[in-house]
């Protein structure tokens, strides 16, 4: 059955942070499109007007991407604000005149995480949530119980398919190709596997530190961040079976199988770091033990993954802001040249941002009368464009009704059952801003493995 288009928009937390880097821009590029024929109402505490919040998305889009005055004029004259306080009735029932004779808007929570219950039970009392679908964005919950309770709540209210959990990298075109790649390619399967599979490792790095948003930050810390969703997500990609064909039926159901597969991380898996300042920033409590960064080593017990490490490393205040996937194959069995070579053998690295290519490490002879080999690689470059930003691709799905990339409830619960147990007590170590993290992301490490540091000068693709 086709789901109808939603007539109505609604985002919480309009004069926050993500609405200001994401949303506005995103909405922007939805109205140039002319799909965003509908009312857009802002809602927040700010004390503004509608005026002055129309100035407040259009400096936001001036910064972040730049004004189309034309598709500006459009969604300018579709925006709408309205200032209230997430705790009291009379903001949802202003809400409910305000939205007139709307009966399928979209809602979304663009808010800290411990006001979704509060405005979800909100929106049901009111009847604005009545037909409505809502997106709610990450985290999805601090652990697993909130994760349960939250999805308990929201489940009493809307059903499964009208719950848009966002997880944008999900809408991101290299994250959606490294899927297609790794499907459509029948030279991958026979060697995607522990016979062949030394480790697979996955750095998310920024340079940049908080960007204004220590308040939030110190809500979660790395882990919560984007290692239990955006690194968990591109880590089921990577790993999931072949399903039985490409709809969200199967997929999701190869997605969950391989998410109850991973093993619950235990504390000497995990390193955690902390950068030397993250204290002195606005809202950061001085002795907090947030962690900016998070190293780990996971295992996938199924009879694909046997025995493999899995690496994930994501931090702030890093040398680069570069996000890298590198699959290190076993060296031959038995090799006959080289036999000694220190150097890396073969690997596949698919780097995600920001540009956008995939390499293929192997071995080649040099010239010469001797059998000796040096490393060389093999490319392929993607444009540095993304037609679509993921926030635009993900709220126009959102508003015709399709959640195929969206997370589900159970793989979101599926997700914190792994890192549940190193959420609290794991012990933190300072790092320098500008460096690798601390010197404990070593030890997650096992046999000689190694992290692979991205060098973007090294990127074969001209960046802009
Ligand atoms: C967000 C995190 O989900 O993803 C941020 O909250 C992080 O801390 C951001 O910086 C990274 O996303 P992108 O698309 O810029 O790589």
């Amino acid at each position: 059955m086709k789901t109808p288009y939603s007539d109505a928009f609604v985002f919480f937390g309009a004069s926050g942070n993500l609405a200001y880097e994401k949303i506005f821009p995103a909405l922007q590029a939805l109205a140039r499109r002319g799909r965003l024929e509908i009312p857009v109402i802002g809602v927040a505490r700010s004390d503004w007007t509608t005026d002055e919040f129309r100035a407040h998305a259009r400096n936001s889009i001036k910064e972040h991407g730049g004004v189309d005055e034309d598709a500006f004029a459009k969604l300018s004259a579709r925006l709408l604000y309205l200032r209230g306080d997430y705790k009291e009735d009379s903001t949802y029932e202003q809400l409910r005149e305000a939205l007139k004779d709307a009966k399928q808007p979209l809602h979304y929570l663009a808010i800290t995480p411990s006001m979704f219950e509060t405005v979800t039970h909100g929106l049901a009392r009111s009847g604005c949530g009545k037909n409505a679908r809502i997106i709610v964005e990450k985290p999805f919950g601090r652990d697993l119980a909130t994760a349960q309770e939250l999805n308990h709540t929201l489940r009493q209210y809307f059903p499964e398919d009208a719950i848009l959990r966002i997880d944008h990298y999900l809408g991101k075109e290299p994250v959606e190709n490294l899927l297609y790649f790794r499907f459509a390619n029948s030279f991958l399967e026979p060697i995607w596997r522990h016979d062949h599979v030394a480790n697979i490792q996955i750095t998310m790095a920024e340079k940049f530190g908080l960007r204004g948003r220590g308040a939030f930050y110190e809500e979660v810390g790395a882990i919560r961040d984007v290692v239990q969703n955006h690194m968990l997500q591109v880590l089921t990609l990577l790993t999931m079976e072949t399903p039985a064909d490409a709809g969200m039926v199967a997929m999701n159901h190869e997605k969950l199988m391989v998410l109850n597969a991973m093993r619950p991380l235990a504390a000497s898996d995990v390193a955690r770091g902390q950068f030397r300042g993250y204290r002195g920033e606005v809202g950061v409590s001085p002795d907090s033990h947030v962690e900016t960064f998070a190293a780990l080593r996971l295992f996938i017990d199924n009879p694909r993954w046997e025995g493999v490490p899995f690496y994930i490393r994501a931090g702030k205040a890093l040398p680069v802001t570069c996000t890298e996937v590198t699959i290190q194959l076993k060296r031959p069995t038995h090799p006959i040249f080289d036999a000694h070579h220190s150097g890396q053998a073969n690997y596949l690295r698919f780097r995600l941002s920001p540009d956008v290519f995939i390499t293929l490490g192997a071995r080649t002879k040099l010239p010469g009368e001797g059998m000796h080999g040096t490393a060389t690689q093999l490319i392929a470059c993607h444009s540095s464009q993304e037609n679509m930003m993921p926030y635009e691709r993900l709220i126009g799905d959102a508003l015709r009704g399709d959640n195929s990339l969206f997370t589900h409830g159970d793989m979101v619960e599926a997700a914190w059952r792994v890192v549940d147990p190193v959420l609290s007590d794991t012990a933190l170590q300072e790092y320098q801003a500008g460096t690798w993290g601390p010197p404990s992301a070593a030890q997650v490490l096992t046999n000689s493995d190694q992290w692979h540091d991205p060098v973007l000068e090294d990127g074969p693709c001209e960046t802009d």
